[in-house]
């Protein structure tokens, strides 16, 4: 029988199609010839960095497919763990291949007397969560006698190995910050719902749980990001794994990237009530100020996860009273932007819009929403680290000297 769920996903699969751009679809397949001639802007925007088959994002369609697969289906068919196996290993799995994947996973999850001893003798809860979840990460590093091979088949292991380990993390940083006891992992449930309970102490019912592996599905991958391209720059000097995902946590972090989620859940906090939309989104302008979870370098069309995100929001938001009052705000925040900057800038929401109600609504705390993001994008950042290890080149790209050519050295006494 379909579920509710499904059925909204499947809705917001028929919106994305029915009103999207007339662009022309890219030659997806056509062979790259380098080196590739591209206009590179600011930012590298519309730099080539690499070939890869793991995902694409259609920016001006507002579509996003992971190995050829439509986020859309994947949200609705598949479960966070297969469609980790797909990014890594490039096709979905048999269902022993899944239950082989599954039990790595589940035993790697529980955390080993030595890594959990070492990561709650952390100082947490002192920084950003980010911050914790980035030195966590580096110690798990120090503990494992694997770190430093890079064969491909050592970084896999290494890749499951962080895939299943994050959550546990994630669910130490949260109750540590809220000065509780942090509970090992239930392998019983899946990833998504022992996250959850890991970090609140209850176990979501299976709606919740459902919702919360839709959104690890959709915050899996994404091209050719910030916090991914970090990450596969670090491995391209033949570092580690551990280095790479480190460093891909640290750029995640920014509120320009994964941090915007938290950024909008303050804003909606902020802004208090439906009817204080107008004025405040005035005075955000009138300052130039951006409105956090909207905006994006690729997407020029409503973004495909905040289409699956926004009303998984409302359903958890007719639940959760406490949570209804933001979905409000949002909507009104959201149709206020669109009419303003949608057609001329072409600023929609993105995925951070929404995914901030969804998480308050499972008594998530703010500050923990880009760990979360984190938790999912492990799958992109070892999937993409791994394929771009197989036919590694180091990146350097180059930065144009716009200095002067020869200044001569002055002795400090005779410096103005
Ligand atoms: N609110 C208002 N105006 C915006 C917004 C926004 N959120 N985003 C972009 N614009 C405007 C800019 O002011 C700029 O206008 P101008 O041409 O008049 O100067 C124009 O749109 C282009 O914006 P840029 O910042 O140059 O676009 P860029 O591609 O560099 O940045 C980014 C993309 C960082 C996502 C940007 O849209 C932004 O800062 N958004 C808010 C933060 C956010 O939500 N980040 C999460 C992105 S999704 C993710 O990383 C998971």
């Amino acid at each position: 029988m379909t579920t509710q769920i499904e059925k909204l996903i499947q809705s917001a699969k028929e919106k994305a199609y029915e009103e999207t751009d007339s662009a022309a679809e890219p030659a997806l397949t056509s062979a790259v010839e380098w080196p590739v001639k591209c206009n590179v802007g600011l930012g590298l925007e519309g730099a080539v960095a690499c070939e890869t088959t793991i995902g694409y994002v259609n920016g001006s369609k507002g579509w996003l497919i992971y190995r050829g697969l439509d986020c859309f289906d994947l949200s609705e068919f598949s479960s966070f763990e297969e469609t980790s196996y797909l990014l890594i290993f490039g096709k979905l799995p048999s269902s022993k291949e899944l239950a082989d994947f599954n039990a790595k996973l589940a035993e790697y999850r529980i955390l080993t007397d030595e890594e959990w001893k070492a990561v709650n003798a952390l100082p947490l809860g002192k920084g950003h969560p980010m911050s914790d979840l980035r030195t966590a990460v580096s110690v798990l590093g120090l503990l494992d006698p694997t770190a430093e091979d890079t064969r491909v088949e050592a970084e896999t292991e290494v890749s499951i190995k962080l895939l299943a380990k994050v959550p546990a993390l994630a669910g130490i940083i949260a109750r540590v910050r809220k000065g509780q006891e942090p509970i090992q992992a239930d392998t019983s449930l899946s990833l998504a719902a022992d996250m959850v309970r890991m970090m609140t102490g209850n176990a979501p019912s299976e709606e919740d749980a459902k919702v919360m592996d839709v959104c690890l599905i959709l915050h899996a991958d994404h091209g050719m990001n910030a916090s991914t391209f970090t990450s596969m720059v670090v491995n391209s000097s033949m570092s580690d794994m551990y280095s790479s995902i480190v460093a891909g946590i640290g750029s995640l972090k920014g509120p320009l990237h994964g941090g915007a989620n938290e950024a909008v859940l303050k804003t909606l906090e902020e802004i208090g009530s439906p009817d204080r939309v107008d004025d405040w989104y005035a005075n955000a302008r009138t300052k130039k100020k951006k409105v956090m979870g909207f905006g994006h370098r690729v997407y020029k069309a409503y973004d495909p996860r905040a289409r699956v995100l926004q009303p998984l929001a409302e359903l958890l938001s007719k639940r959760h009273p406490e949570v209804e009052k933001y979905y409000e705000i949002a909507v009104k925040l959201e149709g206020k932007v669109i009419s303003e900057l949608g057609k001329e800038k072409k600023i929609f929401p993105n995925v951070d819009f929404y995914s901030g109600i969804v998480y308050a609504a499972m008594g998530i705390e703010t500050e923990m929403f880009t760990p979360i993001f984190a938790v999912s994008r492990v799958a992109g950042w070892t999937a993409r680290v791994l394929e771009y290890l197989k036919n590694n080149r180091i990146f350097r790209p180059r930065g144009i000297y716009v200095g002067p050519a020869y200044v001569e050295y002055a002795p400090i006494d005779k410096r103005g």
